[in-house]
């Protein structure tokens, strides 16, 4: 037996234990030591069941995916989990922890499956680009129909042990210990004269006529531009025509092709990004996390109540302080209304809204602020009034508490300067609505401690959401590139296309929202405040505002005119009251049109093609410049912030991975286009791209040389 794989004997029963570090990955060791484990006990006549079970945190979660871009060598896993079902013998599945993808499918090979209370069986792989590939989509739907089958591969979301055992997928909840109660649920069988009882041999409940056809419908509206749960539909559609074994070859075709396509790479690449993004180069293993047993939140407003959310719901105590009565009040109501909202959709009981109240206590003075272990500052955007807050935590809080900002523009390394003690000081920078957007940059500014920085870094993992490292520049490393992301697509605007033209061509990319229909979600006023706090900066210092009448002058107009975005019922468009749908505005067209000939911009059309290079193309400039100045660490970590936190599509990989996708020499060709026949001053190629591409490289061997380094 391999390492990965051992194979023990209780009392006539073959216990079969995974053991591969950290989730048991099922690498080609894994599967190897399955087959000879499944040989074993074929062979010996003194073994009458197995039970399949794995050592450490969890039961397999999935295939290893690493190997899939170097190719899954032998034995496969259609190979390996048919040697399992194949089993004479009934063999038992053991589930803790989570079985997701090909540790799910290892399950459903096996004659039964038990699992403890709080285990989670899934089928995640369209969110990396595959189909379920080890017999998923033949098995479950034999399993449990077609339908369900469908839809739990589709959501993709695990599925908690009990409702598991409603499903029809685990036969048995086993409280106490797991591989005890998989033994005794083995015996049982063999007392009660039960054999092996395949999922293969089924036959499958087929779903209504035409439900296949409608999810197809459904899924290419919901899921636009994406590839694999189509191909999730026609391998589970085939569960019902084709004999099992032609089931699972068209699942491999399908399978092994989309592995290897764009949609695949990109996913895989966002996984990886997202947890390499969490190792900071030289910070050691040695510099520990403070813990952090209370926050303190300071600005009781639309982010400092989402922000108290996530400490809430992670169990952790929060005093939200604010100035005044009225603003605590009114803060501490969004929170409740928020939790209210989600006891009505069924997502939270009464008890737990009640609960993560009460972990909520809001307060006036900051005194009841000095024995909490983190700070975060969300007070109204002004650098007089963050210095004067952070003098005043400076004072009121324990030595040792992490004091951090939610700027989104103001300089962290001026704000630290307002304390005493900068090696404590950096930002957290959430998205709004920030109990719900995953993205939170961890701003290091230039006195930033490495305990704090970790401290940082540890928090956001702990409430659950996805951290990257910045350094401090005007916009952080996001803000930074939707500026240059937003000034072309308002461009766009003057030189002839609609905000409806450039929306449809960047959602058409796979944006979740175009950019102008951004603005009015957020509030046109917004970006045109943060431009006149921009405007006070000293001309040619970093972040200085580009001398330039036309730079996001559609908003400009636009919030002259009192049109805001949703919040006043039209901005770049006008809002239905009721159902808040968008429809283009004639008058604002008319006025882009008008304010264009008056400036003498020839007016012409634009195709959706151009719309998107030109918006792609300055993200990704934008994004060589921010590695160049080392705000970024790498081009990965930028590339999870705008897929964590603008809508970009995951599936496209953010806009570095996009840049490779597209090659960067001719990512290059193109700006040097739009150099010689747009404004020059905005289309200089930055010095890393145009060395990457001179030599033929990317910026994922940027970053592996860099890593290496
Ligand atoms: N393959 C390779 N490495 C994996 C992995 C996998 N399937 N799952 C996790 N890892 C690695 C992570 O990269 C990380 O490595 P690092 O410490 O070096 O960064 C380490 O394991 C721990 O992972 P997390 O930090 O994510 O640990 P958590 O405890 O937060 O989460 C988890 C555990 C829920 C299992 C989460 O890791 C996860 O969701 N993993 C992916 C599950 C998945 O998608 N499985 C399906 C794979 S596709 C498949 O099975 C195809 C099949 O149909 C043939
Ligand atoms: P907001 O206006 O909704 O809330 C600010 C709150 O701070 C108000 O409740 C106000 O009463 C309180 N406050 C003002 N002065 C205070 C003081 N001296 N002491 C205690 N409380 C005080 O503002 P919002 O939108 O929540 O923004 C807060 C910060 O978060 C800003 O720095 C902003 O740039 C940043 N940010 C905002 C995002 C957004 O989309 N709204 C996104 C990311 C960051």
């Amino acid at each position: 037996m391999s390492e990965a794989v051992t194979l023990e004997r209780r009392d006539g029963i073959a216990l079969i234990l995974v053991d591969n570090p950290p989730v048991n990955a099922i690498g080609r060791a894994v599967r190897a030591g399955l087959v000879r484990a499944a040989a074993e006990i074929a062979a010996d006549p003194g073994i009458r069941a197995a039970v399949l079970a794995c050592r450490g945190r969890t039961f397999m979660a999935g295939a290893d995916i690493k190997e899939f871009d170097t190719g899954i060598g032998p034995p496969g896993f259609h190979e390996t989990f048919d040697a399992l079902e194949a089993l004479d013998k009934p063999i038992v599945a053991a589930i803790h922890g989570t079985a997701l993808g090909g540790g799910a499918e290892a399950a459903l090979a096996c004659h039964y499956r038990v699992a403890a209370p709080d285990a989670k069986i899934g089928l995640p792989e369209l969110s990396l680009g595959i189909i379920p590939g080890a017999g998923g989509t033949q098995r479950l739907p034999r399993l449990i129909g077609a339908e369900a089958a469908l839809d739990v591969i589709l959501a993709g979301t695990p599925v908690p042990a009990d409702k598991a055992r409603k499903f029809g997928i685990v036969d048995a909840v086993v409280t106490g210990d797991l591989l005890e109660g998989a033994v005794a649920f083995a015996k049982a069988l063999l007392a009660d004269g039960k054999g092996p009882r395949r999922a293969s041999a089924l036959t499958v409940a087929p779903p209504p006529d035409g439900w296949f056809a409608a999810k197809r419908a459904d899924v290419a509206k919901k899921m636009r531009g994406r590839q694999a749960p189509l191909s999730a539909i026609d391998a589970v559609e085939a569960s019902l025509t084709l004999p099992f074994a032609e089931g699972l070859a068209l699942e491999k075709r399908l399978n092994d092709a989309a592995r290897m396509g764009t949609e695949a790479r990109s996913l895989r690449h966002v996984f990886f990004a997202e947890r390499e993004a969490r190792r900071v180069p030289g910070l050691s293993d040695s510099v520990q996390p403070r813990p952090v047993r209370a926050v303190g939140i300071v600005g009781a407003g639309t982010m400092g109540g989402g922000i108290a959310m996530n400490f809430a719901n992670a169990g952790i105590p929060v005093v939200l302080l604010d100035a005044t009565r009225e603003g605590l009040d009114r803060g501490l109501g969004i929170v409740r209304g928020n939790y209210a909202r989600m006891v009505e959709r069924g997502k939270l009981t009464a008890a737990d809204l009640d609960a993560r109240m009460a972990l909520i206590r809001g307060d006036l003075d900051y005194a009841a602020l000095a024995d909490v272990d983190l700070v975060i500052e969300a007070v109204f955007e002004g650098m007089d009034l963050k210095k004067q807050v952070f003098a005043a935590l400076d004072r009121a809080c324990k030595p040792g508490c992490v004091l951090a900002t939610n700027t989104s523009s103001l300089d962290v390394d001026e704000i630290a300067a307002a304390t005493s003690r900068p090696q404590d000081v950096l930002g957290l920078h959430f998205f709004s609505p920030a109990n719900v957007m995953p993205l939170v940059e961890v701003v290091r500014a230039a006195k930033t401690g490495e305990e704090a920085l970790a401290t940082g870094l540890d928090v956001v993992k702990t409430i659950r959401k996805t951290g990257v490292v910045s350094g401090v520049c005007f916009g952080f490393i996001g803000n930074r590139m939707l500026d240059v992301y937003g000034r072309e697509a308002q461009r766009l605007l003057l030189e002839g296309a609609t905000p409806a033209q450039v929306d449809a061509a960047l959602e058409g990319f796979g944006m979740a929202m175009g950019p102008l229909a951004v603005y009015d979600l957020a509030g046109v006023d917004v970006g045109v405040r943060i431009r006149q706090e921009r405007a006070k900066r000293p001309k040619g210092s970093p972040g200085a505002l580009p001398d330039d009448p036309t730079y996001f002058l559609p908003s400009g107009l636009i919030v002259e005119r009192g049109w805001m975005g949703q919040k006043t019922g039209r901005g770049f468009y006008r809002y239905d009251p009721a159902t808040r749908a968008r429809t283009p505005d004639p008058e604002v067209d008319a006025l882009l049109r008008d304010t264009a000939l008056s400036l003498g911009i020839p007016q012409r059309e634009i195709g959706a093609d151009e719309i998107v290079d030109r918006c792609m193309l300055a993200l990704i400039n934008e994004g060589a410049r921010i590695l160049e100045d080392g705000i970024a660490l790498r081009a990965s970590d930028i590339d999870v912030v705008y897929t964590a936190g603008y809508g970009f599509p995951r599936w496209r990989g953010g806009p570095m991975f996009h840049g490779d996708t597209v090659g960067l020499p001719a990512v290059l060709a193109r700006i040097q286009e739009f150099r010689a026949t747009l404004d020059p001053r905005y289309w200089q190629p930055a010095p890393l791209l145009e060395r990457l591409a001179r030599e033929g490289s990317s910026f994922a061997a940027w970053d592996r040389s860099r890593r290496a380094a």
